[in-house]
């Protein structure tokens, strides 16, 4: 195996070779990009220090490279400091539009694009550090629901990197570095690619859709009260708070059989127009829904099992809630199966406490769900968010997880 510093020693007069050339402004929301996109894309930066880790209240990018890992034999807490010391510099200076030390290709960093890479760590890197006892509580497998099919493949990781750009280029080198940065230590357990529109497709703040045709992340916190209400961790030890729990689920959608639905079915079953993403009690998209009215048998507008009714938060639970950030997939279909497509979504949400938030929604969704017929759950993995880093800040991590890290 190649060690990556040894073998780069001469490379580093690489390094910090190609600043970005235009500006260091924060993530300009998907679609805000107007004439001259493509230049000004180029330069857009998003911050990567910060109380929390960037890609998480984020403006969606359009792409999504979302990597688990597998901590290698013999490596011990000494060695993942080492990892993360090393995958912090790189991830730092690869979404300022800078080229990190053993960069073989210099000239692929020099457009960000919006990257964001984001770290979490899996249950059994406690184990791992020796430091189980410290695991937060909620930290293990999603609780099994009947209607799952997962599979393995898809399952549990040691480490989890999540780099979303809008610039399909830039992931792949960012994706390509990160992997080799951490080649000694940790070894790919799977990747999991993901798109949206790409940037300057949708209007400012515009909800994107999924392959069903939806607008899929209308209810989800918008102000900086619902993500401290939502997503960030606030109590516990020091190396935890502004951290947060990050659930992917990969589910596969049928477009085959959903397409045989007529057009009002579909709407029924999420309870929302596809149009304008509007609840079917109103008229536009971030209308309240009202689950009351009745049409004129009697009949609830809303159906209490549409997706929409079994998802929402209720006022017993008003915790029950998640922040998610969700991309499409869309890969080559099976030749031996008859589907025409092997779509779905890579499911990724944001919370404190999935104990708490994702499973009780999962429940009631497994339990009833309209659209429980077009869609299963494939994969499911838990890792913990630590929080941002600030280099330049003797409380905040020095790189990701340090202080949860030091000796
Ligand atoms: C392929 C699977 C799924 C599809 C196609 C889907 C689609 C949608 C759509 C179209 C909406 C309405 C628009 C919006 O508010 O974003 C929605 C809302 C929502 N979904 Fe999903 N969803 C899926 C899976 C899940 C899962 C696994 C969960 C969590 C366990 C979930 C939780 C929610 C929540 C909390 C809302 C907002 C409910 C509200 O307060 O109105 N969804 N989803």
């Amino acid at each position: 195996m190649v060690t990556r510093r040894g073998f780069l020693a001469g490379a580093s007069i690489f390094a910090g070779a190609s600043a970005v050339t235009a500006c260091s402004s924060p993530a300009t929301p998907q679609g805000a990009a107007s004439e001259g996109a493509s230049t000004s894309l180029k330069g857009q930066v998003v911050a990567f220090d910060g109380r929390h880790q960037a890609g998480i209240d984020t403006p969606h990018q359009a792409h999504l490279n979302l990597v688990a890992f597998s901590l290698r034999a013999g490596v011990d807490r000494a060695g993942i400091r080492r990892l993360l010391r090393l995958w912090t510099e790189d991830a730092r200076a690869l979404c300022a539009g800078q080229t990190p030390l053993g960069s073989l290709e210099p000239e692929l960093a020099t457009a960000p694009a919006n990257l964001s890479i984001t770290c979490g760590f899996g249950s059994r890197l406690f184990d791992v550090a020796g430091l189980a006892s410290q695991r937060p509580e909620w930290l293990h497998p999603i609780p099994a629901f009947y209607r799952d099919q997962l599979r393995e493949e898809w399952g549990e990781a040691d480490l989890v990197l999540q780099i979303c750009c809008d610039d399909a280029l830039t992931l792949s080198h960012a994706t390509r570095h990160m992997i080799r940065a951490g080649v000694d230590y940790a070894a790919t357990r799977w990747v999991q690619q993901g798109f949206v529109n790409a940037n300057g497709v949708l209007a400012k703040d515009e909800t994107p859709r999924n392959l069903f045709g939806q607008k899929d992340g209308t209810i989800n916190p918008r102000s900086d009260q619902e993500f401290q209400d939502v997503a960030w961790i606030k109590e516990g030890p020091e190396w935890a708070i502004d951290g947060s729990c990050m659930v992917v689920r990969r589910i596969a959608m049928n477009l085959d059989t959903w397409e045989e639905l007529d057009r009002g079915s579909r709407e029924v079953s999420v309870g929302r127009t596809l149009d304008t993403g509007a609840p079917l009690t109103g008229t536009a998209e971030f209308d309240a829904a009202d689950f009351t009215a009745t049409d004129s048998v009697g009949l609830p507008v809303i159906d209490p099992a549409s997706h929409m009714a079994r998802s929402r938060a209720s006022e017993d639970h008003p915790e029950q809630k998640i922040l998610r950030r969700v991309f499409n997939y869309d890969l080559p279909p099976d030749p031996t199966s008859e589907q025409l497509s092997n779509a779905g979504l890579v499911f990724i949400c944001f919370q404190k406490n999935p104990d708490l938030q994702f499973t009780p929604i999962q429940q009631r969704l497994d339990e009833q769900d309209r659209l429980n017929q077009w869609i299963s759950h494939i994969g499911s993995a838990v890792f913990f968010i630590p929080p941002g880093t600030n280099p330049e800040d003797s409380s905040a991590d020095e790189f990701w997880g340090a202080r949860l890290l030091a000796d």
